[in-house]
């Protein structure tokens, strides 16, 4: 059976003004589809790939199979790491938890915010569960943190394409911008 675009959790000017409808359009409706068309294709072409999950693909494939498996689930991921009216201070478990493993909520956001804005060229800076602890982690073009062992949380999307039609190269504003919609009961969830 062939992968779908999902569908965005929010209307798509619900995250303006710090991602505007725009980005959006553009990012979920051509970014994130043509990686699951191309994903489709990969499927389509080979018999021994029917039926594996999406997360199947991530954790097994390579080269650009995984590069499009990779990116339809991360995006998938970053779209639920953020909501309208999301930010501010974490609530729940996830609040404990980045206390124990960064001391502070304002170090874990310097961190996060040091790892997103200063990870050269295309990739996801990710909060992950890695065995008890929290950690910030950087990953290259698609890379996920399912090859790693380690459990997602949250993340940042810092591809120019993520940003450039409201921040043109200011990726730190985007980054700043993102803390506005993070959604940590997604965060939550995923613990
Ligand atoms: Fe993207």
């Amino acid at each position: 059976m062939a992968f779908t675009l999902p569908e965005l959790p929010y209307a798509k000017d619900a995250l303006s003004p710090h991602i505007s409808a725009e980005t959006l359009e553009f990012h979920h409706g051509k970014h994130h589809n043509a990686y699951v068309t191309n994903l489709n294709d990969f499927v389509s072409k080979d018999a021994s790939l029917a039926g594996k999950s999406l997360e199947d693909l991530v954790r097994t494939s390579s080269g650009p199979l995984f590069n499009n498996a990779a990116q339809v689930w991360n995006h998938t991921f970053y779209w639920h790491s953020m909501r309208p009216g999301g930010g501010g201070e974490p609530t729940g478990e996830i609040a404990r938890r980045i206390d124990a493993s960064f001391g502070s909520f304002s170090a874990f956001k310097e961190k996060f915010s040091a790892v997103a804005t200063g990870h050269f060229a295309s990739g996801w800076a990710w909060l992950v569960k890695d065995g008890e602890g929290l950690a910030v982690i950087d990953t290259h073009d698609a890379g996920s943190p399912l090859t790693q062992g380690k459990t997602p949380l949250l993340t940042c999307d810092v591809w120019e394409h993520a940003y450039y039609v409201d921040y043109r190269n200011a990726r730190a504003k985007y980054v700043e911008a993102w803390w506005n919609l993070v959604n940590w009961d997604h965060a939550n969830a995923q613990l």
